[in-house]
């Protein structure tokens, strides 16, 4: 059989792709070696922005099965029937470091959901963690400076992961979880999922649902010492993703088990704290996990910069029956996401296939149009401008989800105080439940950075939110940091 040929970009035979075109034999290059210039400006082009922040990333495609009767409190139509399979893209992530980094550290990890619906793409973009470091989006950016590297020593500095801390009490709760057992999963498959915030549910009768997702990971959860994940980051880097890719090639297909909390609309004007605070959770005990499905993971994408890179997750892509809660943070975040697409995959990503909705076979269905990179013909022939006399797409007039009811003033009003809300009760709530081995683990963890940070006010103001977390959790962590210091 004839080899194929190798082409220019322009599909023209290659003569020589070992030798670039010269002046003479040993002479300078000339600038009509096309193959050659074409070569070298394409290489520098290979790399687009990457995430700022997630930007180290696994993907894998699968399918999500309803296993149970949902239907009282949404009407999405994926969720409308037992059995009824949808096809996912999910793409893991860790959250601080580059695209250089490692994979086993202790970070929280993203778990990234697209549901292909046949009423549009569903974007469930969460963490591994049920809650958050913060409430209010206006802060994201100053968080993610102070764990990201420091502008003059190039590195993570625990001076500033702990005073962007000792100025935010409402990340006691998450810091505690980060700093226990889960806050190095040993793998993708062996940590559960979250949809942290408070979502908003309809029903066929239109009546609302506050809603928070859980994928419990069928795996089991597993995590790694902090020295395991030393060890593990150097000898291989990218121990998630080869877990991930391993397992599926294998045919041991990660499976999670999805819940959800359910909390009718109108109790949650009067629940005992703010329903929408991204820093709490809701307690089992208010509101059990109900079964909803099972998401599993059972091929791996062909090409991991087409399909994993160029993949783009937004929280305000939904589907008619559910749709956004007040939540101040997933309210940023409803901006931030396409937002972001939009400088790091340009104005049509959704066109790429990993992104495309597969409800309108041929592309969105709309009038936006043109921009770079404009693959696919958009209406082709058809008018581009709505309403017209055309027979073009038009409006349902049925809105994706319920009113949210609103009142008051504009403003930059703080997160509204319930009776038993304050930043502290749930961190503690969890540094309860941990056994004892756990708990040395999470105060030697603590300690092992608070007691690198160089100001004493600081270390000060951190070891006051453990202590009012619970007593006992702020005297160990204050005796572990002093005894390190005293080293
Ligand atoms: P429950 O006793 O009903 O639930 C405890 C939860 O804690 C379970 O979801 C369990 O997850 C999880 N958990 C167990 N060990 C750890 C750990 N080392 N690190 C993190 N999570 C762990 O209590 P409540 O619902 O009243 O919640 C109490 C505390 O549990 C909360 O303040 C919160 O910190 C934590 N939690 C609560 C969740 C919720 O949605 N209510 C979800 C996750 C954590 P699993 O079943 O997977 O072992
Ligand atoms: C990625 C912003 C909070 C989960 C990103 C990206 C941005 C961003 C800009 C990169 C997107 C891209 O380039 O594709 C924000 C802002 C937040 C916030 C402004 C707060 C206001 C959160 C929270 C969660 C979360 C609370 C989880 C509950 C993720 C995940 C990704 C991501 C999983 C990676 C998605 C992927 O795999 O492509 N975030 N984020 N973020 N964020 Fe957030």
């Amino acid at each position: 059989m004839s080899k194929r040929v190798l082409t220019t970009e322009s599909g023209a035979p290659v003569a020589d792709n070992q030798n670039s075109a010269s002046a003479g034999v040993g002479g300078p290059l000339l600038i009509q070696d096309q193959h050659l210039l074409e070569k070298l400006a394409r290489f520098n082009r290979e790399r687009i922005p990457e995430r700022v922040v997630h930007a180290r990333g696994s993907g894998a495609y699968g399918h999500f099965e309803v296993t149970d009767d949902v239907t009282g409190f949404t009407h999405a139509a994926f969720l409308s029937e037992i059995g009824k399979r949808t096809e996912v893209f999910l793409r893991f992530s860790t959250v601080a470091d580059s695209l250089g980094g490692a994979d086993a550290v202790r970070d929280p990890r993203g778990f990234a959901v697209k549901f292909y619906t046949e009423e549009g793409n569903y974007d469930l973009v969460g963490n591994n963690t049920p809650v958050f470091f913060i409430k209010d989006p206006v802060k994201f950016p100053d968080f993610i400076h102070s764990q990201k590297r420091d502008p003059f020593t190039g590195r993570q500095e625990p001076d500033n992961v702990w005073d962007f801390w000792a100025h935010s009490p409402e990340a006691t709760h998450q810091v505690t979880w980060l700093m226990g057992d889960r806050g190095i999963p040993a793998s993708y498959r062996h940590m559960n999922g979250y949809g942290s915030h408070t979502y908003q549910w309809t029903n066929a009768d239109g009546e609302a649902f506050f809603v928070k997702y859980h994928f419990k990971t069928n795996q089991g959860i597993r995590c790694l010492s902090t020295e395991q994940a030393q060890e593990l980051a150097g000898k291989d880097p990218n121990s998630h993703q080869t877990d991930l890719l391993q397992a599926i090639e294998r045919g041991v297909h990660p499976s999670w088990t999805l819940y959800v909390q359910i909390m009718p609309a109108a109790e949650a004007a009067d629940y005992r704290f703010n329903p929408f605070d991204l820093t709490k959770v809701w307690p089992h005990a208010d509101h059990p996990l109900r079964r909803v499905g099972r998401l599993v993971l059972d091929r791996n994408p062909d090409n991991v910069f087409a399909e994993v890179e160029q993949a783009a997750f937004s929280p305000n892509n939904f589907v008619p029956g559910i749709g956004p809660s007040p939540d101040k943070m997933l309210q940023g975040r409803l901006f931030a996401y396409a937002d972001a697409h939009r400088y790091r995959l340009g104005v049509n990503h959704t066109q790429l296939p990993v992104n495309a909705p597969k409800a309108v076979p041929g592309g969105a269905q709309n009038y936006g149009r043109d921009g770079l990179m404009a693959l696919n013909a958009q209406g082709r022939h058809a008018r581009n401008y709505e309403p017209n006399s055309y027979d073009g797409p038009v409006e349902t007039g049925r809105p994706l989800s319920a009113p949210l009811a609103v009142h008051g003033h504009t403003g930059t009003h703080e997160a509204p105080l319930h009776t038993k809300d304050d930043d502290f009760f749930q961190a503690g709530e969890l540094y309860r439940l941990l056994s004892e081995e756990e708990k040395s683990r999470l105060i030697a963890n603590i300690a092992g950075g608070l007691s690198q940070v160089s100001r004493d006010d600081v270390i000060e103001k951190n070891l006051a939110h453990f202590h009012a977390a619970d007593p006992e959790y702020g005297e160990r962590v204050a005796e572990a940091v002093r005894a390190l210091r005293e080293d």
